[in-house]
C-alpha cells in the first residue's frame, strides 16, 4: 500500500505566503495610524472650534506652544505675559493634539475650584504609579470617604507634637549651615531644605528618624523618594516621556521603576510592622497617652461609618502620597519664603526681631508662639504668592462649564488653573512682583477674591489642613 501523503495543515501564511504576509501587516498597520490620526484630527478641530471664545497665542501646528517653553527661567513670566494680552484665560496647545484652557484670573479659578470636576488624566498620570489612588488623585465617593477618614489626623491635637520634631529636623540643618557661614562659600539651599523636610515627614508620618540630614544619602528609601520626585517633574517637562513606553524603554524608566519598587517595599513594611504592633492597642486614645500619633496610627485606626477602615493597598497609597505631596512641596515654599527675606533685609529685619520676642528665652517655637508672629505669616504668604511651590493645577470637565462672563467650555476640555498667573494677575495685585507683605493685613485681603490667592488651592480639594 503506498504510504499516505503528509497532510500540513493550511495556515494563512502558507495559504498567502510570506510576502503576502508583509502586505498584510502593512496595509493593517496603515490602516490603524490612518484611523488613529482621523480621530485625532477631528478632536483637534473641534478643540479648535471649542476655543474660539478664546483667542491666545497662536500655536506653531505642530509643536503647539512646545518651542515657547526655552527652560531657561524665563517660561513662567512668558505664560504671565500671555495672561495679560489675552483676558487671563486662553489655551495653550501642547503638540497638535493636546490643548489645555490656562485660567489667570480669581472669578474664572473660582468656577472651576468650587465644582467637584476631578482632576485631569494627563499630569497625575505620572504620579499615580508611584502613590497609587491615594487622596491627592483618587475620585467621587472613594475621595470623599478618604478624606473624611483622613481629617481628623489633622486636628491640632494630632498636629501639636509634630512643631517640636520639625523644630529639631531645622536644627539639624542649621547646624550644617553653620560650616558655610564660616566659609563665606554660597551653597545650595534646595537641597538642605528638602532634606531636612523629607527628615521631617518621616517621624510625623511613620516616627521613623532616618538621620537623612547628616548620613549623606545612604538611607535607600530616602534616596527612592527623592528619584521618584526628580524622575517623576523629568517626565512632566520632557514631551517625549509623556509616552509610556518610551518613558518605560529609557534609562530613566528603569531608573523610575527600581525606585518605585524600594518604596512601596518599604511603606509596606513600615506598615505590617505597625500593624503588628498595634494589635494590643484598641484606640487612639491609649496611644497617645504613651506617645505622640503619627499619621500611621491615624490611618490604622480610620473607621467609616460601617467601622471599616481602610484595606492594606489604600493605606499604603496615602502614606506615599504624604511623602509625595508633604516634602518637596515644604522644600520648595520654604525656600523661597528665605529667598524672598534675603533679597528684602529690610522685611527681614522686622521679622527677626518678631521672633526673637516670641521666643523670649528659649530656643526653639512651639505651637502656641506660631499666632505671636503675625508679620513673619504675612511674609511667609507674600512668599507663597510669589513663587507657589505647585504653580498649576488642573481638572478635566464632565460636563459644558460656563465661566463667569457666560463663555464656556464643553465636556472633555482640560483647564488648567496657572496659581502662579492668579498670584501675578495685574488686574489684582497692584505691583504684582514687588514683595510687599503688607498686601496681607486684614483690612487688605477683605477687598480680594479668595481665589486671588490659591497657593493650597480652594473648594473641596484644598490640601488637607
Ligand atoms: C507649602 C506646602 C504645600 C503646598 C503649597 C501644597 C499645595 C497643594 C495644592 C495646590 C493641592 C491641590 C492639588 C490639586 O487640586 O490638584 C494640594 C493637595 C493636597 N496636598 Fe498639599 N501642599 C503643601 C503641603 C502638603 C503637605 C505637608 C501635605 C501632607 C503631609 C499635603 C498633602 C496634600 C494632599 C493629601 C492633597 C490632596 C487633597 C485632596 O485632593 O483632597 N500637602 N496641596
Amino acid at each position: 500500500m503506498p504510504a499516505l501523503p503528509v497532510i500540513s495543515p493550511i495556515t494563512l501564511d502558507s495559504y498567502l505566503g510570506w510576502p503576502h504576509m508583509h502586505y498584510v501587516f502593512v496595509v493593517l498597520c496603515v490602516f490603524v495610524v490612518v484611523y488613529k490620526l482621523t480621530i485625532l484630527l477631528a478632536k483637534r478641530r473641534e478643540a479648535l472650534r471649542n476655543f474660539q471664545a478664546f483667542p491666545g497665542p497662536p500655536p506653531h501646528w505642530l509643536f503647539g506652544h512646545v518651542l515657547e517653553f526655552k527652560q531657561d527661567g524665563t517660561d513662567m513670566d512668558k505664560v504671565v505675559k500671555w495672561g495679560q494680552e489675552y483676558s487671563y484665560v486662553f489655551p495653550i496647545w501642547f503638540g497638535p493634539f493636546l490643548s489645555i484652557i490656562i485660567v489667570q484670573h480669581p472669578d474664572y479659578a473660582k468656577t472651576i475650584l468650587t465644582s467637584s470636576e476631578p482632576k485631569d488624566d494627563f499630569a497625575y498620570r505620572f504620579v499615580e504609579g508611584w502613590i497609587g489612588n491615594g487622596l491627592l488623585v483618587s475620585e467621587g465617593q472613594k475621595w470623599f470617604r478618604q478624606r473624611r477618614l483622613l481629617t481628623p489626623g489633622f486636628h491640632y491635637d494630632v498636629l501639636k507634637p509634630y512643631v517640636k520634631l520639625m523644630s529639631e529636623s531645622a536644627e539639624t540643618m542649621l547646624d550644617k549651615w553653620e560650616s558655610y557661614a564660616s566659609t563665606n562659600e554660597p551653597f545650595e539651599l534646595f537641597k538642605h531644605m528638602s532634606l531636612m523636610t523629607l527628615d521631617s515627614i518621616m517621624k510625623c508620618a511613620f516616627s521613623c528618624y532616618s538621620n537623612c540630614q547628616t548620613e549623606g544619602g545612604t538611607n535607600a528609601y530616602i534616596k527612592a523618594v527623592y528619584d521618584l520626585s526628580f524622575l517623576i517633574d523629568l517626565r512632566l517637562r520632557m514631551f517625549p516621556y509623556h509616552s509610556d513606553l518610551i518613558f518605560h524603554l529609557s534609562p530613566h524608566g528603569f531608573r523610575y521603576r527600581k525606585a518605585r519598587q524600594v518604596a512601596l517595599s518599604h511603606t509596606e513594611e513600615v506598615i505590617r510592622k505597625r500593624q503588628e504592633a498595634l494589635k494590643e492597642e484598641k484606640e487612639l486614645g491609649q496611644i497617645q497617652a504613651k506617645r505622640y500619633l503619627d499619621f500611621l496610627d491615624i490611618l490604622l485606626f480610620a473607621r467609616d461609618e460601617n467601622q471599616q477602615g481602610l484595606s492594606d493597598e489604600d493605606m499604603r497609597a496615602e502614606v506615599d502620597t504624604f511623602m509625595f505631596e508633604g516634602h518637596d512641596t515644604t522644600a520648595s515654599g520654604l525656600s523661597f519664603i528665605l529667598y524672598c527675606l534675603a533679597c528684602n533685609p529690610e522685611h527681614q529685619k522686622i521679622c527677626r526681631k518678631e521672633i526673637m520676642e516670641a521666643l523670649h528665652d528659649k530656643e526653639t517655637m512651639e505651637w502656641e508662639d506660631l499666632s505671636k508672629i503675625p508679620y513673619t505669616t504675612m511674609c511667609i504668604k507674600e512668599a507663597l504668592r510669589l513663587y507657589p511651590p505647585v504653580p498649576g493645577i488642573s481638572r478635566k470637565t464632565t460636563k459644558t462649564v460656563t465661566f463667569c462672563d457666560g463663555r464656556t467650555v464643553p465636556a472633555g476640555s482640560v483647564v488648567g488653573i496657572g496659581v502662579f498667573g492668579i498670584h501675578r494677575n495685574a488686574s489684582v495685585w497692584e505691583n504684582p512682583n514687588v514683595f510687599d507683605p503688607l498686601r496681607f493685613l486684614p483690612e487688605n485681603i477683605a477687598k480680594r477674591s479668595p481665589h486671588a490667592f490659591v497657593p493650597f488651592s480652594a473648594g473641596p480639594r484644598f490640601v488637607l489642613t
